[in-house]
C-alpha cells in the first residue's frame, strides 16, 4: 500500500516506520523542514529505543520518504494518517489548529479516493471537521472525489513505541464505510492476526475511547498517589498496600505505583481536554478535576519534601537529580515532574547537578539558559558525576542503570548520605542500614 503520514514527530514517524517495516510505501510529511532533512539522512529528533534501525533499514530499501509537502508526494496513497499535535489550547480544551491545517493540505491536494485516519488524539466530532475542511479544499479545486475519514487512536507509550505498534493489545477503528473498513483490514492484517482484537465502531466512539482510556489511567495514578499521602501520614508503608491491592485481579498492578506526579504529552493535556468536553457538554467532571489537582500537588510533594529536610533557603547546598524525563526509555520533557522539582529548587537557590542517560539535550532547550549560565545547573556526563560533593539526590526518573547504584561509591562522592526517592525504587531499611537518610513516597 502507499502511506502518507503527516506529522513526523512520536507517534507518526514510529507509525510510518512501522508500516513500511511491514512492506508498505510509507512517505511521512513534517512542517519542519530541519526535521524532515536529518530524517532524510537517518538522523532522528526523537530517543525511542529500536526507531534508528528501523528507519535506517527501511530507508535503504526505498521503502521509508520523508517529505515537507504533501505536494511533492508521487505515488497515490490510498491511506493518509494525520499524526500531527493537539497540545492543550488557553482554556485547556485540545487545539484543533495542527489537524485542521493537515486536513485543509489533504484537501488540497489529493486526486483520488483515500482513506483519512486521524491518529492524532482528537476530540469527538473533529473527524467529521476534518471531512468538512477537506470537502471545502476540494469545491475550491472544482473536484467530485470520494473519501472516508476514520478515526483510529493511537494507543503506544513511548519507551515501548514499537512493541507496542507491533504487537498492539487492540486496535480501536471508527468508520462508517465498507469500501474503508476492508482498507482498514488490509492494513493492519499483518499485525493484527485475531480479529477480536481489532474494535470497529463508530467514529465518535473511537474519538471518545482514546480519551477515556488516558483518562482512566490518570485516575488510577492520581488514586495511589492521594493514597501515598494519606499512607505516610498515618506511618502505613504504601508499597505493601500497592502489592496488597494489585494481588486482586480486579484492581491489577499496572498504574498504581505511587509517584511525583504524571507527565508527558498524552495524560496532562488529554485529561484537561476531557474536563473541557464534559463541561461544553454540562457535565461537571469532579472526578477529572481532582484527577488533576492531585497530580498538581503530587509534582510539588518532592520538592516539599526536600525543604522539610534542610528549610526553605538551599543556598550553598548541592543536589543531585537522577532522571529528567517524565519516564524512563524517552528523552520527552514535556509535563515532565523534573519541570516542577528544578523550578522550585532552583528559585531556593540550591545548585542542581542533574543527569539523565538520553534526555538531557531536550532538556536544556526548555530550561531557561540563564540556569546553566549562571552555574546553578549543570548536566553530569556520568550518573555518579552528579553525586559530587551533593548534599542530596533526589531520584526522579526510574531510569533502570538507577535501580541498584554503588552505594559505597554514593558514599564517597556525597558530602551528605540523603536520599529523596520520588518513585520508591529504594529499600528503605537497606539505605538506612548503609546511613543513608531515606525519604521515599507514602512510605
Ligand atoms: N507521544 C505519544 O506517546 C502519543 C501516544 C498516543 C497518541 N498521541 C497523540 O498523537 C498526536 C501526535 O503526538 P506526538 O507526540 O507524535 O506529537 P509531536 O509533537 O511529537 O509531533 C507532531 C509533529 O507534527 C508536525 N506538524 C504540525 N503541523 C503539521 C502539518 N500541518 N503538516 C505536517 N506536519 C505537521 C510537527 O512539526 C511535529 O513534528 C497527538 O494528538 C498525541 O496526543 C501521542
Amino acid at each position: 500500500m502507499n502511506i502518507v503520514v503527516v506529522g513526523a514527530g512520536y507517534v507518526g514517524l514510529v507509525t510510518g516506520t512501522c508500516f513500511a517495516e511491514l512492506g508498505n510505501f510509507v512517505t511521512c510529511i513534517d512542517v519542519n523542514h530541519e526535521k524532515i532533512a536529518d530524517l532524510k539522512q537517518g538522523k532522528l529528533p526523537i530517543y525511542e529505543p529500536g526507531l534508528d534501525a528501523l528507519v535506517a533499514a527501511n530507508l535503504k530499501a526505498g521503502r521509508l520518504n520523508f517529505s515537507t509537502s504533501l505536494k511533492e508526494v508521487n505515488n497515490k496513497p490510498t491511506i493518509i494518517f494525520i499524526a500531527v499535535g493537539t497540545p492543550s489550547d488557553k482554556d485547556g480544551s485540545a487545539d484543533m489548529q495542527y489537524v485542521l491545517e493537515a486536513a485543509r493540505d489533504i484537501g488540497k491536494y489529493i486526486t483520488d479516493y483515500c482513506v483519512i485516519v486521524d491518529k492524532s488524539t482528537v476530540p469527538v466530532g473533529v473527524a467529521e471537521k476534518v471531512g468538512l475542511v477537506i470537502k471545502e479544499e476540494l469545491k475550491k479545486r472544482n473536484l467530485i472525489l470520494q473519501f472516508d475519514v476514520v478515526s483510529n487512536p493511537e494507543f503506544l507509550r513511548e519507551g515501548a513505541a514499537i512493541d507496542d505498534f507491533m504487537r498492539p493489545d487492540r486496535i480501536i477503528i471508527g468508520l462508517s464505510s465498507e469500501k474503508a473498513k476492508s482498507i482498514m483490514l488490509d492494513l493492519y492484517h499483518p499485525i493484527m492476526r485475531s480479529p477480536e482484537k481489532i474494535f470497529f465502531m463508530n467514529v465518535p466512539d473511537a474519538e471518545m475511547t482514546k480519551y477515556v482510556a488516558n483518562a482512566m489511567l490518570a485516575t488510577k495514578i492520581s488514586f495511589m498517589n492521594e493514597m501515598s499521602v494519606l499512607c505516610e501520614r498515618m506511618g502505613v508503608d504504601v508499597e505493601n498496600v500497592r502489592m496488597g491491592i494489585g494481588a486482586d485481579s480486579r484492581i491489577g498492578n499496572a498504574f498504581i505505583n505511587p509517584g511525583c506526579g504524571y507527565g508527558g504529552s498524552c495524560f496532562p493535556k488529554d485529561v484537561k481536554a476531557l474536563i473541557k468536553m464534559a463541561e461544553l457538554n454540562d457535565v461537571d467532571p469532579i472526578l477529572l478535576k481532582s484527577v488533576e489537582a492531585r497530580n498538581y500537588h503530587q509534582k510539588r510533594v518532592l520538592p516539599k519534601k526536600v525543604f522539610n529536610h534542610f528549610g526553605e533557603d538551599l543556598k550553598g547546598l548541592k543536589i543531585a537529580i537522577w532522571g529528567l524525563s517524565f519516564k524512563p526509555g524517552t528523552d520527552d520533557m514535556r509535563e515532565a515532574s523534573s519541570l516542577v522539582l528544578l523550578e522550585e529548587l532552583i528559585a531556593r537557590n540550591a545548585i542542581i547537578h542533574a543527569y539523565d542517560p538520553v534526555a538531557m539535550p531536550q532538556a536544556q532547550k526548555m530550561l531557561p539558559d540563564t540556569w546553566i549560565s549562571s552555574g546553578q545547573l549543570t548536566f553530569a556526563e556520568h550518573q555518579y558525576g552528579a553525586l559530587d560533593d551533593a548534599d542530596a539526590l533526589v531520584l526522579v526518573t526510574e531510569w533502570k542503570p538507577f535501580c541498584y547504584p554503588d552505594l559505597t561509591l554514593m558514599k564517597n562522592k556525597m558530602r551528605q548520605r540523603i536520599i529523596f526517592d520520588g518513585r520508591n525504587q529504594y529499600d528503605p531499611q537497606h539505605l538506612k542500614d548503609s546511613d543513608f537518610v531515606y525519604y521515599g513516597i507514602g512510605r
